[in-house]
């Protein structure tokens, strides 16, 4: 095991290249069941859950080859085994995207389920509900979904939940759409950039989605897909972390390879925040000198805050003049990082969907744990702002998500290490 030393106190300045997004990539590399012809992605980053994936998709009869660094060939050989495990599935619960490709093409699948998580319950009704309506068969039994289809046929699918529309869900819907019989229409689809990535993906495999990046998508079923060469688009989760981390240290950085039209939330978010933001040529900069001021935010589906970016926007609100609100719509439970902060002497007071925010001068460096994913990385973003050095224990979480994130920093003036637990 391995914990990160983050010494605090150092100014972020300099350039940092932006990686392909996570979750862009898992669904796509999920989709590369749809097809036996080889394809070809490129932007896919090395992180544990792509790990993950390319054991799903080997386990499910398809060959991943790394050619270059980033650059992932997929190709399906065999189609006989439609089981993904439960001791992979149960490591990232991204792996539900494989259950509409196998669906779609080989008519059966049986997907662990994938379980809760700290950041709040996370159930998968919407996923069976939309594939049920396709023409789908669907049991649960000892811990697995067992879909059976013949025939799916297109309808109309209404895929709002209680909390709005379902990323993965949409993905879902959407791949077992595309070799359909017939026009299915999905209202209420998720349009983050992520889903809209999938969509095109697709589309260059030869499906014919109209609506990509809108909240209705009409899918024209198509007899079969070909393989192809895509581009994955850049992280905006990753990039909001290093802008949140050049607030909190306020510093500057160039994220090349970003794209702002992603992030319009975050960006308004932060430049009420305090900081200057500007785009050039495929390069976002940052500049945060004077301070930072509180400001209230609600994580929300796209286009709205995200989510993800909840828990790194809270620590720079750790350290800002006055007092915050954070309102979480979509997971409400998703505060554990709060407590954290807290050990580092942020002053937090969290309820079921929403955290007040009273702003202290400093913080101070202490012994943390990591409880998820963007967790981690808020209590780095956290880290490098106070003062002494703090421990960031249980990393495992941050190596699903982020592609050499302590290199990408200390590139830039951080003084991380990662030394054994
Ligand atoms: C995806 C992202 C995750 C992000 C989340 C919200 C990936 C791999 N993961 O997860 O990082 O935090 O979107 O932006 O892309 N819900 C239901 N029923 C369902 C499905 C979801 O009620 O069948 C609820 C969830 O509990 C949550 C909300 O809908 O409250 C949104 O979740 P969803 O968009 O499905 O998250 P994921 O797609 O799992």
């Amino acid at each position: 095991m391995k914990k990160l030393l983050i010494e605090g106190g150092n100014q972020l300045n300099g350039t940092i290249q932006i990686s392909g997004a996570k979750n862009a990539a898992l669904p796509i590399m999920a989709n590369c069941l749809l097809t036996q012809e080889p394809v070809i992605l490129e932007g896919i980053p090395q992180l544990a859950d792509i790990k993950t994936m390319c054991e799903i998709l080997n386990e499910l009869g398809a060959t991943t080859e790394w050619l270059s660094e980033n650059e992932l060939k997929i190709c399906v050989t065999k189609e006989e085994k439609n089981t993904a495990s439960y001791e992979l599935v149960s490591k990232m619960r991204a792996s539900i995207c494989v259950l509409g490709p196998l669906l779609s093409k080989r008519k059966e699948a049986q997907v662990s389920l994938p379980g809760g998580c700290v950041i709040g319950t996370r159930p998968i009704d919407l996923h069976i509900k939309g594939l049920e309506k396709l023409g789908a068969s669907i049991t649960i039994e000892n811990g697995f979904v067992n879909a059976t289809a013949d025939n799916l046929k297109g309808t109309k699918i209404f895929l709002g939940g209680q909390f709005g529309s379902s990323v993965l869900a949409t993905g879902n819907i959407l791949s077992a759409a595309v070799l359909a019989e017939g026009k299915t229409t999905i209202n209420f689809a998720a349009c983050e950039p992520e889903i809209e990535d999938l969509a095109k993906f697709l589309i260059a495999c030869g499906a014919d989605i109209e609506g990509t990046g809108t909240h209705r998508l009409v899918i024209r079923g198509v007899k079969e897909l070909k393989g192809c060469r895509y581009k994955i688009i850049p992280d905006r989760i990753e990039t909001g972390t290093f802008l949140a981390a050049a607030m909190a240290t306020q510093g500057s950085l160039t994220l090349q390879g970003a794209n702002l039209d992603h992030m319009d939330a975050v960006i308004e978010t932060m430049i009420s925040a305090g900081a200057n933001i500007s785009e050039e040529d495929n390069s976002i900069f940052i500049e945060s000198k004077n301070g930072i001021k509180a400001v209230d935010f609600t994580a929300l589906a796209y286009p709205g805050f995200p989510t993800d970016m909840q828990a790194q926007m809270m620590a720079v609100l750790t350290i800002a003049e006055g007092t915050s609100i954070v309102t979480e719509k979509i997971f409400p439970d998703r505060f554990m990082h709060a407590s954290e902060l807290s050990r580092m002497g942020a002053n937090i007071k969290s309820e079921t969907g929403k955290a007040i925010v009273v702003g202290v001068q400093k913080l101070s460096g202490a012994k943390v744990m990591a409880s998820d994913l963007r967790a981690s990385a808020s209590l780095i973003i956290a880290g490098l702002a106070a003062k002494g050095t703090t421990e960031l224990n249980r990393i495992y979480h941050l190596d699903r998500g982020y592609e050499k994130i302590e290199e990408k920093l200390n590139n830039a003036g951080a003084r991380i290490q990662r030394v054994d637990a």
